[in-house]
């Protein structure tokens, strides 16, 4: 990839795991930023700068990995529940621990389900933080690894949550025993949330309380240092954020991006994607192969097939904004629930359009819940505007989620799925793009798994048109 840098791939779908923390896109971005400023000041070398850069940008690459399991253990949106946990101090048990529990825990859930739930997360408080906590670290961790990156890196990642005085999670480490790396994203991930939502001063008099509990104390000095001489802060609400944080790895340490690490972190990500629930497990992948395969028997060039396995790897990339109660909801979506939904694919167009040269790639990617008559979202487009790739991915989309388990029904058999699909060709799924799919899968029967219920009954739901069942 020439004149490309992993930086800039890298930066750009951090924006992506902000989503599913519940922060603003740009999050991870700006504790970058504030983390190399730390670094500079307490005169961390090159060589260990280079890699901090990247364990900042990517440090909650785990963060999908444990929603699922967090959905069931409070029975209500996670991602608010996640969001809130960063300016919560959960190490005293008190009014903040408390209100946080009574603010997410079983919300909306009838009065004596939630006493229950409360009673149970209150319980298992501990086991559960620490649960959670690994999960999430060893995934963040073996994501790191996938993408290229180093030991240094994804010990960063893996220890992101352990605290100076030993009371952190998931190994207790304490003071020196914690890799730099998780001490400096612990601190400036903690100023960026304060500073976000109160402001500079109270994100500094909040490091400050933490200093030597949470925190290292000559850290908390070093950026209090830094804000005294205005140069911590700068820029930070810049509009041209992306841009200033590529220019923040060191140069001599800038590393390319080659076809092969770009493929890697594009796996990657779609890993993170894939583990937000358990039923959409490899369907990233499902779909990049699906449409990749259709391109291939209609002849696409080597350039173009990469185009369509990149754009299915990253499509849903925007449903890390979609919490698991609706993920994961075993009956009809409401309205509501609905106009979350239909969201996704404009964030994952948000979040890869940030990417320099992902322009066509993010309107691929973009359009594959669209339909050719016009009735597919998130900007319904007509078939006139949908380009042959953005017909095929739309085809893989719905191919894979029927060919998968889903929340509300058992896998379905190949035959069925082409069925349900042509009764949506030509109106609204392509129908050369579907043929070659069926041409495809017909030649390849033998290496599709599809569920050993073949069973599967058509339920009443699903002869509804395919494409406003499957997100
Ligand atoms: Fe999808
Ligand atoms: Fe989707």
């Amino acid at each position: 990839m020439e004149n490309i840098r992993v930086s800039e791939l890298v930066a750009a779908l951090s924006y992506a795991l902000d989503l599913t923390e519940g922060q603003p896109m740009g999050h991870s971005a700006r504790v970058c930023m504030l983390g190399m400023r730390v670094a500079a000041e307490i005169g961390m070398t090159l060589e260990e700068r280079a890699g901090l850069y990247y364990a900042l940008l990517i440090k909650d690459a785990g963060c999908s990995s444990n929603a699922s399991r967090l959905f069931h253990i409070v029975a209500a949106d996670e991602i608010r529940a996640k969001r809130d946990v960063k300016t919560t101090d959960w190490t005293r048990v008190g009014f903040e621990s408390v209100r946080y529990a009574v603010a997410h825990v079983a919300t909306g859930k009838p009065f004596v389900e939630r006493v229950a739930a409360l009673a149970r997360v209150a319980a298992n408080r501990n086991t559960d933080s620490c649960e959670l906590v690994k999960i999430r670290c060893e995934r963040g961790a073996s994501i790191a690894r996938r993408m290229g990156f180093g030991k240094a890196v994804a010990d960063g990642i893996y220890s992101l949550d352990e605290q100076w005085n030993g009371s952190g999670y998931p190994d207790h480490l304490r003071g020196g025993e914690i890799p730099l790396f998780s001490r400096i994203a612990l601190l400036c991930q903690t100023l960026e949330v304060f500073w976000r939502e109160h402001g500079a001063d109270r994100a500094l008099e909040v490091i400050e309380l933490r200093a030597g509990r949470w925190f290292e104390p000559e850290l908390v000095r070093a950026a209090a240092s830094l804000a005294e001489r205005d140069l911590l802060w700068e820029g930070l609400d810049s509009p041209k954020l992306l841009e200033s944080v590529w220019e923040l790895e060191p140069e001599e340490k800038r590393l390319p991006l080659t076809r092969a690490r770009m493929d890697d972190i594009c796996l990657a990500f779609a890993e993170v994607v894939d583990a937000k629930s358990p039923f959409t497990y490899r369907h990233s992948n499902g779909v990049a192969e699906a449409a990749v395969a259709i391109g291939q028997t209609l002849g696409m060039a080597d350039d173009d097939l990469r185009l369509l396995r990149r754009a299915g790897l990253l499509h849903d990339i925007g449903k890390l904004s979609v919490p698991n109660t609706i993920l994961e909801k075993p009956a009809k979506l409401d309205a509501e629930e609905w106009a979350i939904v239909k969201r996704h694919p404009y964030y994952s167009w948000e979040i890869l359009r940030r990417v320099p040269g992902f322009g066509k790639l993010s309107e691929v990617a973009a359009s594959h819940h669209e339909r050719l008559d016009g009735k597919g979202y998130f900007r319904s487009l007509e078939g006139a505007q949908l380009d042959v790739p953005s017909r095929i991915l739309a085809v893989a989309d719905v191919f894979d989620a029927l060919a998968a388990k889903r929340p509300y029904r058992d896998a379905l058999p190949l035959d069925t799925v082409l069925e349900m699909m042509r009764k949506d060709a030509p109106h609204a799924l392509d129908a050369e793009c579907l043929e070659a799919l069926a041409t495809t899968m017909n030649r390849s029967l033998g290496h599709l798994s599809v569920s050993a219920g073949e069973s599967a009954v058509l339920e009443s739901g699903l002869t509804v048109s395919t494409t406003q069942k499957c997100f």
